[in-house]
């Protein structure tokens, strides 16, 4: 589906126009295409004093072929410059005196950030933090973080990602530094590009866990055996191409009514349709004796199938209750259940379930979907712990407002509003949900577990 108001806001007439009326100004986004560098322009990279993460932050940089800038040209008012992005580590914040450092960094920067360009600060978990103080200065960094997202505009995100201490050593960094940091690499990597052109305002954790980097970022899932289910069409479709061009051996699976949409993706991509009905009750074993059969395992499982029966609880009978609980959660549930029981899951493997921003935020004549993806949610803070001792991690994706089928039956109002009521002014695609899914299923990606993200612009809505 189109947003013909972003369109016309793109040309001439339109930029005058908005500009006159002050209207919505939706910025066209920077996304992926392989081979592109990660950022438009160089980086700058400050620090305060005593943090543990400058160091392992420039190496990734350096080795991912991004320009740090220097520091001192950054200082000095006569060479105004323009950046791809700012990272800041600040992981040496002890107290919330030590937040001016913040300011110091920031104020100077505020409008040398380039369109689309990127905003970072790497802080230490709360609950990880040795003093009430050092917690409580880490916790405020979200508050800035989330401000910058709304403020600095052009496209640019903001996100705050918190590393745990276990997460990057600095051990053995003299033969090989980039392979030592690799659990913070791949969010980093994905963080920085195109590829999460929608997400923004996001606190990610990045802890201990095996995490593998690929020969190739450009091909991070090279070999991998990838499910996806309700991949016929909107974003499982997306997201059944996005990771057989990121080197997955995907497997598309839909209901047999969908078949044939479902065979011209999984054509499109030389990768495998099956045909089932989750809810079935048989679904789970056909689904783990096929994967063994042709497979021999399945490295990340994908639930992405959902449906929405709309009413307010009043009106709302039954079966609408049942059927949305049953495909949008309970269905997870009892997959997983079988794929783990059979150890079908190897170590390594991901699990990453599609939640929605409804699940966090509620929403009227919802509350079946609400439920079943507050839910999905849940099933992430049980599962992700219970599952580490195996090394598989497990995560959501919350998507927002996404030009889909779904949202163009939406009246038009609503649908407007829903669209521009974020930080980037316009819907989502179903790449930028697709290729946050991929980065969460990525080998590199085994020291991300338990996290929620939003695919949302950084929507208003439960924000
Ligand atoms: N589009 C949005 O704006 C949006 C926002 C938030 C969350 N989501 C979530 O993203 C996911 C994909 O949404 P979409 O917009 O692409 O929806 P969609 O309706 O276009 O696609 C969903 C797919 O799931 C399949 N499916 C439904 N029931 C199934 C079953 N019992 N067994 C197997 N397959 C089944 C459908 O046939 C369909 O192909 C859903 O979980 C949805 O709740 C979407």
């Amino acid at each position: 589906m189109t947003d013909r108001y972003a369109s016309f806001v793109q040309s001439a007439a339109g930029r005058t126009l908005v500009k006159r009326l002050g209207l919505p100004d939706p910025p066209r986004l920077r996304r992926h295409h392989p081979g592109d560098p990660l950022l438009p322009g160089p980086a700058l990279l400050g620090a305060a004093t005593g943090g543990r993460l400058a160091e392992p932050v420039a190496t990734i940089l350096t080795t991912a072929g991004v320009e740090l800038a220097d520091p001192t040209a950054a200082a000095s008012t006569d060479t105004p410059q323009r950046y791809g992005a700012l990272l800041f580590d600040a992981t040496g914040i002890t107290d919330s005196t030590g937040l001016r450092q913040l300011y110091d960094f920031f104020h100077p920067q505020a409008r040398s950030v380039l369109p689309s360009g990127r905003v970072i600060v790497l802080g230490t978990p709360p609950q990880e933090c040795p003093t009430p103080r050092e917690a409580t200065a880490q916790r405020a960094l979200e508050g800035l973080v989330r401000s910058i997202g709304k403020e600095f505009g052009r496209g640019v995100t903001a996100q705050l990602v918190y590393v745990t201490g276990n997460a990057v050593t600095a051990t053995g960094g003299s033969s090989h530094p980039a392979g030592t940091f690799t659990s913070l690499e791949s969010t980093l990597r994905f963080l920085l590009s195109g590829r999460s052109a929608y997400v923004s305002g996001q606190v990610i954790l990045v802890g201990a866990g095996d995490a593998t980097a690929p020969t190739d970022w450009d091909r991070p899932l090279d070999g991998q055996v990838v499910l996806v289910t309700g991949a016929a069409r909107g974003i499982g479709a997306a997201l059944a191409r996005v990771l057989a061009r990121d080197g997955a051996q995907v497997v598309a699976l839909d209901i047999p009514a969908a078949g044939d949409a479902l065979a011209a993706v999984a054509n499109d991509i030389g990768g495998t349709a099956v045909q089932l009905d989750l809810t079935a009750s048989d679904a789970p074993t056909r689904l783990a004796d096929h994967l063994a059969s042709r497979h021999g395992r399945v490295d990340a499982v994908v639930h992405n199938a959902g449906i929405t029966r709309d009413k307010t609880l009043g009106r709302m009978d039954a079966d609408r209750w049942d059927q949305v609980i049953d495909v949008n959660l309970s269905s997870q549930e009892r997959i997983n259940d079988v794929l783990l029981e059979r150890e079908l899951i190897p170590a390594g493997g991901r699990i990453v379930s599609v939640s929605s921003i409804a699940g966090i935020a509620g929403n009227r004549g919802q509350t079946n979907y609400a439920t079943s993806k507050a839910g999905v949610i849940g099933l992430v803070g049980s599962l992700a712990p219970a599952l580490r001792d195996r090394g598989i991690s497990v995560n959501a994706v919350a998507p927002g407002f996404i030009e889909t089928r779904l949202t163009a039956r939406i009246p038009l109002v609503v649908r407007e509003a829903g669209r521009r009521m974020n930080s980037v002014a316009q819907g989502g695609l179903p790449v930028d949900v697709a290729e946050t899914i991929g980065w969460l299923a990525w080998p590199a990606s085994g020291a991300v577990s338990g996290n929620v993200v939003r695919v949302c612009g950084q929507s208003l809505l439960g924000a």
